[in-house]
């Protein structure tokens, strides 16, 4: 049986990824050590596709733990390899645990991967690797800058490792960049679960709508874009999902050992703070209660995406709008109010 593990599958952009993968035929497993998310994710994944999906509650750091996977499971055929901590601000409090969980976990990952010939290796990087780029949109060609963050430093590390590994052994890796993801999948079953107060703006506008916070601010509203607000490139976590599927298909028909390519995950949209939440507004029927504060430091003023890279040679193509993108982020949000 040919498998698919995925790391991190238990996590907001995993188990959707899950649900595409099982949709077009493949068999996964999932490796997810619950520290940054919860199992209900697989209930939730079963609900969507009627399968029920085993999890290795692993620390990946853990070698002979995460050995243990590929031998309890020789078809493995390719990794996606989400598992990571991925929070900026966090990233600067505890570097080294930053350095430690996503780096050891990567090395470990891909000697297995080495090991068992689980040849076709699919690597979670970020639009954050960019740092604050020289032109606009960043095509995968664009120079990366130096990261803002440590989160940033092991996402620009871990392709490098990537990119190094697949140069000595015969595996075919992609490293993909994902832009802003956001939504939720239309069945409400699985969403974004973030822990504490929600960093990232969509799930900010969502528990304020639904009154979880009693307001939310727009860090900023005096840069050098048309309303003063920070422009990024908001894409729909199910169209991020569908790429990986693609980028699986790509690697197994390509066959190719010793390559690693690069994608970049954006819409090519490039949408501000403010008419985010106006297409919230719009679609939710709601009245966002924020208010304009000052900067976020850290924050970069403008970055999107130019993605004719993957929709050429992935065959691949956004379905979701941004008020597709808000509307469903909204019933993801309400739906989690009933449970
Ligand atoms: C988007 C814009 C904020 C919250 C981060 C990571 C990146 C990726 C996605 C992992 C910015 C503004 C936000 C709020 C606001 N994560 N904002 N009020 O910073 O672009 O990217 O998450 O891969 O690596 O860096 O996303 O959603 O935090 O912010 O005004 O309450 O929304 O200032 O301009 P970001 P974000």
């Amino acid at each position: 049986m040919q498998t698919i593990l995925v790391t991190g599958g238990c996590g907001y952009i995993g188990a959707h990824t899950i649900v595409d993968l099982i949709e077009h035929g493949f068999e996964v497993i999932s490796a997810d050590n619950l520290s940054r998310a919860s199992d209900n994710s697989l209930a939730g994944i079963e609900k969507i596709t009627g399968k029920k999906v085993k999890n290795y509650k692993v620390d990946l750091t853990d070698k002979l733990a995460t050995e243990n996977i590929f031998k309890e499971n020789p078809g493995i055929i390719g990794i996606i390899h989400f598992a990571a901590y991925k929070a900026v601000g966090e990233s600067v409090e505890q570097p080294l645990e930053y350095y430690e969980n996503n780096l050891f976990s990567l090395v470990h990952l891909l000697k297995m991967a080495v090991k068992y010939n689980a040849k076709h290796f699919i690597f979670s990087s970020s639009c954050t690797v960019y740092g604050n780029p020289e032109s606009i949109p960043v095509t995968e060609e664009t120079p990366l800058q130096t990261a803002a963050s440590p989160y940033g430093a092991t996402k620009q590390m871990g392709e490098t490792i990537v990119r190094d590994t697949a140069f000595t052994y015969p595996l075919s890796t992609i490293l993909l960049r994902y832009f802003n993801p956001v939504g939720a999948h239309p069945s409400t079953a699985i969403g974004e679960l973030p822990i504490g107060r929600p960093q990232n703006l969509v799930p900010a506008i969502t528990q304020t709508a639904i009154g979880k916070l009693p307001t939310m601010q727009v860090h900023g509203t005096d840069y050098d874009t048309r309303d003063g607000s920070c422009i990024r490139d908001y894409i729909h976590v199910c169209d991020i999902a569908h790429a990986h599927t693609l980028a699986l298909q790509y690697s197994i028909k390509k066959n190719a050992e010793k390559s690693c390519e690069v994608f970049n995950l954006g819409t090519g949209n490039g949408i501000t703070v403010l008419e985010a939440i106006q297409a919230f507004e719009k679609v939710s029927g709601v009245k966002l209660n924020y208010e304009l504060g000052p900067r976020r430091a850290g924050d970069i003023v403008a970055i999107y995406a130019n993605n004719d890279k993957a929709v050429k040679q992935l065959g691949w193509n956004c379905k979701y709008g941004l008020e597709e993108m808000m509307l469903t982020a909204w019933q993801w949000e309400q739906s989690l109010a009933k449970k």
